[in-house]
């Protein structure tokens, strides 16, 4: 698989600087390569644990805002010595608009990418869409 693209990581770059994660001290900053072109966002902490966010989600919102439905690249760029793979939420939530063989890079912000899998690996047998089936909605 080749590397992730330089403006891909570039813009996970300026995100990750950005953080707001002063309870973990874990900056994350994710890009995604979409249909609407490059997004990008980190994590936000809140003093109310569990309400803080993912830096995947963040950019999905953005993602979305923008009128994007359809990711086609991703990098998630952490600090520390162990590259950062997506959270089993945001596996998740980026099945929701990727592609099976869609790639996601875990990149250092000190190193080269250093972890590649596909959102299939990542998610073997997605919950998606298509398992709803054709159902009235109330
Ligand atoms: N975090 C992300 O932004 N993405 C992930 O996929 C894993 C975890 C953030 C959440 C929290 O702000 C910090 O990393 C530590 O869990």
């Amino acid at each position: 698989m080749t590397g992730p693209s330089d403006e891909l990581v570039a813009a996970a770059r300026r995100v990750h600087a950005e953080a707001y994660c002063p309870y973990s001290g874990y900056r994350v900053g994710a890009a995604l390569r979409t249909d609407v072109g490059i997004v990008a966002a980190a994590n936000v902490e809140n003093a109310a644990y569990p309400l803080g966010t993912c830096a995947e989600a963040g950019a999905i919102a953005a993602m979305v805002a923008l009128g994007g439905r359809r990711i086609e690249e991703v990098v998630v760029l952490t600090d520390g010595d162990r590259p950062g793979s997506p959270c089993g939420g945001c596996r998740q939530r980026l099945s929701e608009f990727a592609a099976r063989d869609v790639v996601v890079h875990s990149v250092l912000v000190d190193a080269e990418a250093v972890l590649v899998r596909t959102v299939g690996d990542l998610l073997p047998d997605a919950f998606g869409p298509s398992d709803l089936g054709d159902r009235e909605t109330d």
